[in-house]
């Protein structure tokens, strides 16, 4: 029973979704042959609107337009400003680069893995979590790193990022 309403929430949300794009792509239906450079706009403008990139918009944008499906995936992935997946009322990020990674950073990733089900780069289903990787913050002597919405943790271990989390956790 639940999951047929969670289906209905989901469908009625794609509708709203698809009537909210449609009018953002009529501002720009005029200017397609321009190319690339009004593609990007348009983008912009799904991105400020959603705050993500929702696929459902590239198939919008490919039927109504005539673009293959797979050059706008192409497109919206090249540019790091663009995300294809919503974003997780919480971000976190651990630092994968070498110096944290010899402080066992490894760890604090698994850790993330498994508790919350996902893989670096993408968003709990209950949509809490975001989680990702970095390369390196720049400040590799507090390694490892992690950085939940705009906080910095230095030399994070499995101890502390547990207390961490439960103060997330608990700001439900
Ligand atoms: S390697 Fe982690 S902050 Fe530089």
């Amino acid at each position: 029973m639940r999951r047929i309403r969670k289906r209905k929430e989901n469908q009625l949300e794609i509708s709203r979704q698809i009537e909210k794009i449609d009018k953002i792509i009529d501002r720009y239906e005029e200017r397609f042959k321009d190319g690339h450079k009004v593609l990007i706009e348009l983008f912009q403008d799904i991105n400020q609107e959603f705050n993500y990139i929702p696929k459902e918009s590239l198939i919008r944008i490919s039927k109504r337009c005539g673009i293959p499906l797979s050059r706008l995936f192409s497109l919206a992935k090249f540019y790091n400003s663009f995300r294809l997946e919503k974003i997780g009322k919480h971000h976190i990020c651990v630092c994968a680069g070498t110096t944290c990674h010899i402080n066992r950073s490894d760890k604090i990733i698994d850790e993330l893995r498994s508790r919350l089900k996902i893989e670096p780069g993408h968003t709990t289903e209950d949509e809490n979590w975001t989680f990702e990787t970095v390369h390196c913050f720049g400040v590799c002597a507090h390694g490892p790193l992690v950085e939940i919405d705009g906080n910095y943790y230095h030399k994070v271990d499995l101890k502390k990022l547990d207390e961490i989390l439960k103060k997330y956790e608990n700001d439900k």
